[in-house]
């Protein structure tokens, strides 16, 4: 039902070059890009997190892009957001600052990897010079943007973008399934005790 292409980045050259590799397969349509270092589950009968976020997309026609409150050590690992509230959970972003310091830090909303982009942010890539660690940031793009919203979905958040995060990830996700949940339990009762 879908037509799946897959494109190598040769280069890690940022984020922002990788979302260039997917311009000629947007045909000038508004589009998600969702991070694989990140899942997002839904909580109890609520929309998945791309569903909010088109939802905030066709409500304020702008740019969305998924935040969460981040804890202080991790604040430079993120996107971080300066953003005027809109209505609960909703922002105005007035400013983004790619892995800032804490003391720089406008807030503790960071961009969690989930992003309802529009083609104009194609020109900007083209056009902006390489940030943050030496690679096109899309953080950098964004803030070029005439407006954007920023939104905390309601979904559970996992990050496996390090290795002991997708590790924890794993058991927590596989503990919430009825049909596996016992046997690992016991597993790691068992391995607890060696
Ligand atoms: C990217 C983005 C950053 C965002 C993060 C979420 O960084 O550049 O703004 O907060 O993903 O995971 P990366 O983790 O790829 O370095």
């Amino acid at each position: 039902m879908a037509d799946i292409h897959y494109i190598r980045q040769k280069e890690q050259k940022g984020l922002g070059d990788a979302i260039l590799h997917a311009a000629r397969h947007c045909d000038e349509e508004p589009f998600a890009v969702l991070l694989g270092d990140t899942i997002t589950v839904p909580c109890g009968e609520a929309k998945t997190c791309t569903g909010q976020m088109i939802d905030a997309f066709d409500k304020y026609q702008k740019t969305v892009v998924a935040l969460e409150h981040v804890p202080q050590n991790k604040v430079k690992d993120y996107g971080i957001v300066d953003g005027v509230p809109l209505e609960d959970g909703v922002y105005e972003i007035a400013d983004l600052i790619e892995k800032p310091s804490l003391q720089n830090a406008p807030s503790d909303l960071g961009a969690i990897g989930r992003y309802i982009l529009t083609p104009d942010i194609f020109d900007i890539l083209h056009n902006i010079e390489p940030g943050h660690g030496g690679e096109l940031q899309l953080t950098d793009a964004l803030r070029l943007l005439d407006g954007s919203i920023g939104l905390v979905t309601s979904c559970k958040r996992y990050d496996i973008g390090d290795k002991l995060g997708w590790m924890k990830s794993s058991i927590e996700m596989t503990m919430a399934r009825e049909e596996f949940a016992d046997e690992l339990r016991e597993f790691m009762r068992a391995l607890l005790r060696d």
